[in-house]
């Protein structure tokens, strides 16, 4: 019998999800359906009620319901516990499991694809919203040497500077305090590219041999991205891959089995 799945959110249009969830049934040889559901922005709880109704397996979980999803939740993984935010639902029996796949979709896109160890490096990362916070603990799990997190509202990087210091060398700041500094690994997790702009950082933050990560995705380079090679980061990649591999990691917990990202990135890639 063929399995159902969705990614529910507000809007949906845009998603990839059924794109690259089809892509990797099929390399895998896996029988499932994955669609794209939009619920009203006060519909999420009655959205997925409906679709488990209807047999569904599992959902992935976007824009605005991550929090929704948390709460709605029977049981969560670690990850998402500590994320404070769900991304992937599986329904067991009467239960409903809440996992968050983001931070290790970053991690695994940054050292399984790009190879780019992090262990021992100084990292930044820039923006202290919910996709930031999403990814400090898997981040410090690799072991770098530190991580500094600017942002703008500078209250809500400390925030999660004592959110996270139980678990490693976090701090929290303002973008002024990386003046004069430098980092091995540069994370764009604002929204800044969305529209176009760039975070205040300071000149010459970006370490020779650096790698820089902008978690949104375009079919040009954001404009991060562009200033990041400018300025001397030796490698850059955009979110791409991290939304590909977040998709392979709740395929994983779905299916049991992890699906390749590389020729999947290269044919979205392609158009
Ligand atoms: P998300 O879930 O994508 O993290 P969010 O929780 O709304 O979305 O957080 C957006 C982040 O992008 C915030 O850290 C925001 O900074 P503020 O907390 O100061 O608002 C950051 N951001 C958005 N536009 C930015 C810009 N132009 N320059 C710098 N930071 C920006």
């Amino acid at each position: 019998m063929t399995d159902l799945y969705a990614v529910i959110g507000n809007p949906i249009a845009q998603t990839k999800s059924p794109r690259i969830h089809a892509e990797f049934a099929r390399r895998l040889g896996q029988d499932l359906r994955y669609e794209a559901i939009l619920a009203p922005r006060d519909g999420f709880a009655a959205g997925v009620a409906a679709f488990r109704a209807a047999g569904g397996r599992g959902l992935n979980v976007t824009v605005p319901f991550k929090l929704e999803a948390f709460a709605l939740a029977t049981e969560r993984t670690e990850r998402a516990e500590q994320a404070g935010a769900v991304n992937t639902l599986k329904f067991d029996g009467a239960g409903m499991l809440g996992d968050n796949t983001d931070g290790a979709g970053l991690v695994g896109d940054i050292q399984d694809r790009l190879h780019y160890a992090i262990r021992g490096k100084r990292v930044l990362i820039m923006g202290a919203g919910g996709a930031a916070r999403g990814v400090v603990l898997p981040l410090l799990r690799e072991e770098p040497a530190s991580i500094a997190i600017a942002n703008r509202t500078v209250e809500k990087a400390v925030a999660l500077e004592r959110r996270f210091a139980p678990f490693g060398p976090v701090e929290g700041g303002a973008y002024v305090r990386l003046s004069g500094r430098q980092f091995d690994l540069v994370i764009n997790a604002t929204s800044a590219s969305l529209t176009g702009e760039l975070p205040p950082l300071p000149p010459r933050v970006f370490a020779s041999g650096s790698l820089a990560y902008d978690m949104v995705y375009g079919n040009e380079p954001t404009r991060f991205l562009v200033h990041a090679r400018a300025s001397g980061a030796g490698q850059v990649a955009d979110g791409l891959g991290m939304l590909i591999a977040q998709a392979a990691e709740s395929f994983f917990l779905w299916r049991g089995v992890r699906p390749d990202t590389g020729p999947v990135i290269e044919q979205l890639r392609r158009g």
